[in-house]
């Protein structure tokens, strides 16, 4: 038997109307907020994500030399994509942009429980709007988006940081720029690491760093960050921590990744503000700050299948998917004809039906209703089995 590749997905017809739902409440909360939906192609050329990403997304790409002896890469992420059509485009549109998309990832990761070598993506992105705003609306469509599926503040948490705030202590610090992005790696990693890596990595920083992350950082960008969502209530859905930074390098200022609050899984989401992409990719031609996050399905759907209230909406609309509003059953196969006509107009006006393609005659489907048994059983022995029934039974 041939087998799929590890880390992909087969996706039976239950599994596809668990995504069709996912992707329903994705859109309809993203649309909630105004957000376009847009779309790129799942291929790119390997520079975008070689110039862009970061060490850890480029030693994960799906990539390979095309036919044309182009580098290729199968998208690990959208961000980049975003940021190159925005830089062609973004004339055509009023500023700021909210886009959305959904649309599925590749990553040569090492499999594991919430990591896969695919999986969907809900993005969100603002372009052009350098606000704090636009950094509250952000999050609160994050939370909202998490809301719809049934999750509570007791089920998911939004742990946001600054990378300013890290840039502030490096300067201090007087390390060089250069530097920089490693010590962000390395702290991005401290929550996996056992803490003596951690401090052998960071050498004479290790101190100040592990005193920051026993005290929790002092941000009053952050505190306005709570306030600001703490008006439309959403302050119990997120922590400050200032230990979160995130893997990719391309972000400069507010950062977010969302959690499971029993700590058990992956993270479910992350994002944040990355105001000089845009101008990088297209050599400084457009300039724009930009923030976004992406939320990704697989922790996603573990998430839901854990949580009662959530599971219980999403069994309901796995049956509501599958489900027929008639089957007609054919009782003559000399009127097929007519019932296939009939079948025809209750289909025109939307009604999901059913009926059986050949017929069911000369067999018949009989029913033990004492004991709840069904069998076929062919028309011509229909007597005789239940002669025999009555005789076993000895009920006449
Ligand atoms: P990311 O944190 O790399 O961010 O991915 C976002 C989410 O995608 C993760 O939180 C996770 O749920 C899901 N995800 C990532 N890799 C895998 C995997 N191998 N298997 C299953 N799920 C996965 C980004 O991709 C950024 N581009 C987000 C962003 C948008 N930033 C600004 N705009």
């Amino acid at each position: 038997m041939m087998q799929s590749l590890p880390g992909f997905r087969d996706f039976l017809p239950d599994d596809c109307a668990a995504r069709n739902y996912i992707f329903a409440r994705w859109r309809e909360v993203a649309l909630c907020y105004g957000f376009n939906e847009w779309d790129g192609p799942v291929l790119e050329p390997t520079d975008l994500y070689r110039k862009k990403s970061g060490a850890e997304i480029v030693d994960q790409l799906f990539n390979f030399t095309d036919k044309g002896e182009r580098e290729v890469s199968m998208r690990p992420e959208l961000t980049p994509t975003l940021a190159r059509v925005v830089a062609a485009h973004e004339r055509a549109f009023k500023k700021p942009l909210k886009w959305f998309s959904i649309g599925q990832f590749f990553r040569y990761e090492k499999q594991q429980r919430g990591r896969l070598r695919e999986h969907y993506q809900l993005n969100c992105d603002i372009i052009g709007e350098s606000d704090f705003a636009a950094d509250i609306e952000l999050i609160a469509l994050c939370i909202d988006t998490l809301r719809t599926f049934g999750l509570t503040e007791k089920d998911f948490v939004v742990r946001i940081s600054d990378r300013e705030f890290w840039a502030d202590f490096l300067r201090q610090q007087k390390l060089p720029t250069e530097k920089w992005e490693e010590v962000l790696q390395t702290i991005d990693k401290s929550g996996r690491e056992p803490r003596e890596t951690t401090e052998a990595k960071l050498g004479k920083l290790a101190d100040p760093v592990f005193s920051i992350f026993d005290k929790g950082g002092d941000s009053g960008k952050l505190d306005r960050l709570v306030d600001g969502l703490g008006a439309r209530g959403l302050a119990g859905f997120v922590d400050v921590d200032v230990r979160i930074v995130r893997g990719l390098a391309y972000y400069t200022g507010t950062v977010f990744e969302v959690f499971d609050r029993a700590g058990k899984l992956r993270a479910i989401a992350g994002g944040g503000r990355y105001d000089n992409l845009i101008g990088q990719l297209s050599d400084g031609a457009v300039s724009m700050p930009a923030l976004g996050f992406a939320m990704g399905d697989v922790v996603l759907g573990e998430l839901l299948r854990d949580r009662a209230a959530a599971r219980e909406k999403l069994e309901a609309a796995v049956n509501d998917q599958n489900k027929i509003d008639i089957y007609v059953v054919i009782a003559k196969e000399q009127r097929r004809p007519d019932a296939l006509e009939q079948i025809q107009e209750l289909r025109d006006r939307g009604y999901r039906v059913d009926y059986p393609l050949t017929a069911e005659w000369p067999q018949v489907k009989a029913k033990n209703l004492a004991t709840r048994e069904e069998s076929l059983i062919a028309g011509d022995a229909l007597l005789d089995s239940v002669a025999k029934f009555f005789n076993v039974s000895g009920s006449g």
